[in-house]
């Protein structure tokens, strides 16, 4: 008799240390999936074709020497020089971070912001822009510019090794 009584409180233990063992597991499992969560939320969007991730901007002789290539979804602009090279600006303004446009009219790239004008390579040419545009890196692979806009690559003013050929 004092058997049997042993075993039910034993079992009756083991159901309540059961279902605590699964209100953890449960509290477990809904913290990791809110911190998974939060982690995909807080993560930098790599994504192919846009900006933060490689953007594969087209062939080569699609773009004209001397030209300047808007890639709105990339954030940059294009630019083949009049020998062939290629250059790739931000469109983002060195001064607080307004964006740029390309002016053709002026060959030059300029602020709405506060008036800061930068040359067909991204030079200063009038302040309150401390230093030239920043860049991205580009390679070309099989006939076709591609550019990574992960990490804009800062310079003080364009120099003729920036460019890059085919
Ligand atoms: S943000 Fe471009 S000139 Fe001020």
């Amino acid at each position: 008799m004092t058997q049997q009584t042993t075993q039910t409180d034993t079992s009756k233990m083991t159901r309540r240390n059961f279902l605590q063992l699964g209100a953890g597991a449960l509290g477990l499992l809904a913290l990791l999936e809110m911190g998974g969560a939060s982690l995909a939320f807080l993560a930098p969007r790599k994504i192919e074709g846009e900006f933060g991730g490689v953007v594969k901007a087209g062939d080569v002789d699609s773009f004209p020497a001397g030209s300047v290539t808007e890639f709105p979804d990339g954030r940059f602009f294009l630019i083949r020089a009049d020998d062939g090279g290629f250059l790739t600006v931000y469109r983002r303004c060195t001064h607080l971070g307004c964006s740029v446009s390309w002016e053709a009219d002026k060959n030059q790239f300029v602020c709405p912001c506060h008036a800061s004008q930068f040359d067909f390579y991204g030079s200063v040419e009038n302040p309150p822009a401390p230093r030239a545009l920043d860049t991205f890196a580009i390679e070309i692979e099989d006939g076709q510019v591609v550019v990574d806009t992960a990490k804009p690559q800062t310079r003080d003013e364009f120099e003729a090794n920036q460019l890059v050929y085919t």
